[in-house]
């Protein structure tokens, strides 16, 4: 067996040493008896240099490689030089004096989408047009259209690998504090959010839904004695807005656990959770975030070792104080998130923060009342620049008063009978929260589209790729 190296890994120690490496031919350039073939790997570049010069490769190879298509499948073999130039972080400063060279398979001559024009900054985009270079601006839905060619930009490779290592750190930080992961069914009786966001099936001839949310099933997985559980899985919202934040379905990262005194336990999960998750990007993923930046380029999140935890009270007192007026007792649109966001930059440097104790008229029927003031709520949002990521509550677990809830919102308490009568066998008070994984990326990361961080994203007008 033949040894392979990854473009990713050349670096200057391995000069003088014969490689093999396997890529996709990003550019081709012929000039004279030399030509030159960009490839690329998992968002990583090395350019290979053929010479006929000296006979090092013969004039029929060297004609094969400039006759490559972009984004064929290509091996190499070769030596690594060291030009001594440095290009950037994804771009290896190392070249391959290329012995021999295969086409392993062929990508179709013209393509939807050119990978290195995807790959630009709006900045690099200005200057290039600038320099009277030709080129094509690569709109988001030629992107979407045409995603297989458009994830294999740095910037996508590296946003994907983001999206993983939170789902990671997710599971193990959780795994770690004693919760159990599950998986809640997807097709379910009734809707387990309420309201129009539902999309409905025919299930062998009865009426379902597709899981609005894990909530219901979670839920239950607590009356059933698992004391802390977590899932990570699909959730289905048939939204009819169209914005940079909503999706027909997104993975949903969830937590439910039993509350010994108080929903702050719930919230302290959420802090120590979202502080390692963090962390571990800043320190341990470095080159990834590197890479988004250089085509999206954004600050670093700025978040406190403790997270900041005010009042909705306390947010609509700043928003009033700022001269903004916003109902007290209503929802807080996305206009006045953002808004408290920037104040709450500006007053305690934090750009991640929990606001709680929401009015209970404006969440969901399963949620507690607060004991000593029941127009309000043991629930909380959490944000990330200015925009909501997690939601989250103690929930109801006296049936009757669930069911009673239920009905005062308007939901058919019958198609939700195993849930409500799930807390008639005995259950304790718990809470939890759902996050948008696709949110928290796009956010760490000041992406202004969630598309960006759907791999295949579903939106009302999107159902393929
Ligand atoms: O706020 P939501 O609807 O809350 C729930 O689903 C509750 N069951 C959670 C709980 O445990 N109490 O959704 C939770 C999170 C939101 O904060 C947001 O990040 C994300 O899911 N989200 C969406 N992400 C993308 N597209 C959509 N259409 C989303 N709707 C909600």
């Amino acid at each position: 067996t033949r040894v392979w190296t990854e473009i990713g890994k050349l670096a200057e120690p391995l000069k003088d040493q014969y490689v093999l490496v396997r890529g996709r031919a990003q550019r081709i350039r012929a000039k004279g008896k030399t030509a030159f073939v960009v490839l690329r790997e998992r968002g990583f570049t090395v350019q290979c240099v053929l010479t006929e010069q000296d006979g090092v490769v013969s004039r029929p190879m060297l004609k094969y490689a400039a006759g490559l298509s972009r984004e064929s499948i290509v091996d190499v073999e070769g030596v690594v030089s060291v030009p001594g130039i440095t290009i950037n972080s994804t771009t290896q400063q190392v070249e391959i004096q290329v012995r021999k060279i295969l086409c392993v398979n062929k990508a179709m001559p013209t393509l939807p989408i050119n990978v290195e024009d995807a790959a630009r900054s709006d900045v690099e985009i200005e200057k290039a047009l600038q320099n009277g270079e030709q080129l094509v601006r690569v709109n988001q839905d030629t992107r979407l259209n045409y995603r297989v060619l458009d994830i294999r930009t740095p910037a996508n490779q590296g946003i994907f690998r983001i999206q993983c290592q939170i789902g990671n750190v997710f599971r193990q930080f959780l795994l770690s504090e004693g919760f159990v992961e599950i998986h809640t069914p997807k097709l379910i009786a009734g809707s387990s959010e309420g309201g129009a966001s539902v999309f409905k099936l025919d299930y062998k001839g009865k009426p379902a839904c597709l899981a609005q949310s894990p909530q219901l099933h979670k839920q239950m997985a607590i009356c059933g004695d698992f004391g802390r559980v977590f899932e990570i899985g699909a959730v289905f919202r048939a939204e009819d807005s169209f914005t940079h934040r909503h999706l027909c379905e997104f993975t949903g990262l969830d937590v439910e656990m039993e509350i010994k005194e108080h929903y702050f336990e719930v919230m302290d999960v959420v802090d120590r959770l979202f502080v390692a998750m963090f962390d571990s990007l800043n320190n341990n993923f470095a080159k990834e975030l590197e890479a988004v930046r250089r085509q999206y380029p954004f600050e670093p999140l700025k978040y406190l070792r403790q997270t900041l935890r005010l009042t909705f009270e306390e947010g609509i007192q700043m928003l009033k104080d700022a001269g903004v007026e916003v109902d007290p007792l209503g929802d807080l649109n996305t206009e006045a998130e953002r808004k408290l966001g920037q104040l709450v930059l500006e007053k305690y440097d934090t750009e991640f923060y929990i606001l709680h104790r929401y009015p209970l008229a404006v969440r969901p029927f399963y949620t507690m009342p607060c004991y000593d003031n029941p127009t309000y709520s043991n629930s909380f949002d959490v944000f990330i620049r200015g925009e909501e990521i997690i939601s989250g509550a103690q929930r109801v677990h006296v049936p009757d008063f669930l069911a009673e809830r239920a009905q005062a919102l308007g939901i058919d308490v019958q198609s939700i009978s195993t849930y409500v009568d799930s807390f008639r066998y005995g259950a304790p008070p718990h809470g939890g929260f759902g996050v948008g994984l696709e949110r928290v990326v796009m956010l760490f990361c000041g992406l202004n589209n969630i598309r960006k961080t759907s791999l295949f994203p579903r939106d009302p007008l999107r159902i393929a790729p």
